[in-house]
């Protein structure tokens, strides 16, 4: 698909319709991540999966109400997490600028919009959630402390067809020296 209408079409999702979820398709989707820029190409994105209606109702409990209402159907969700320490910091563990593990959090948003984008392309939905309990996801996963967990992403089939929330107007967020 074109790619400036996989942007128009990516939407966030919250009415599903039952479906498996591919795991080849994960797959693929984040082999299409690696390839987004990270600081000092350092890659320290890490994607947790739990495929399958059981994993799928243990990442659901951790969620939400309001998140669980738009996850009905939703048999695949990732969690997303960086290795904390790296971006934004030299070999020897000194942080470069005021930023810190925000550059972190920076490349995994980067990686993750790839992510998206791809997954779209291959016919599947999303909804990335921020609000969501880390201390039973680290638990789950078995994620080490040395990662910061950020997103819950839930992924399936759109039910309908999602409204286009509006945008601001490229004027108003750029400005051109
Ligand atoms: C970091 C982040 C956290 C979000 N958390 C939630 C959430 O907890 N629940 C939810 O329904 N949507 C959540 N969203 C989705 C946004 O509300 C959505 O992306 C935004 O309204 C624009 O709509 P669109 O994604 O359909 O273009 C989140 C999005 C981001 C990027």
């Amino acid at each position: 698909m074109e790619l400036k209408l996989l942007f128009k079409e990516r939407r966030s999702v919250r009415a599903y319709r039952p479906s498996d979820v591919d795991v080849q398709v994960l797959k693929d989707a984040v082999s299409c991540a690696v390839m987004a820029p990270s600081w000092k190409n350092s890659e320290t994105a890490r994607y947790y999966f739990a495929v399958g209606e059981e994993k799928a109702k243990k990442v659901m409990a951790l969620l939400p109400e309001f998140n669980q209402r738009s996850c009905q159907n939703v048999s695949a969700f990732l969690v997303t997490a960086f290795e904390t320490g790296i971006a934004g910091f030299s070999a020897a563990g000194v942080q470069a600028d005021s930023m810190g593990n925000g550059w972190g959090a920076y490349d995994l948003g980067l990686s993750n919009a790839y992510f998206l984008l791809a997954l779209r392309e291959a016919g599947y939905d999303s909804l990335i959630m921020g609000l969501r309990d880390e201390a039973g996801l680290r638990t789950l996963f078995g994620i080490p402390e040395s990662q910061q967990i950020m997103g819950v992403i839930a992924i399936g089939k759109r039910a309908g067809e999602p409204v286009l929330r509006p945008r601001k107007d490229v004027a108003e967020i750029s400005s051109f020296l």
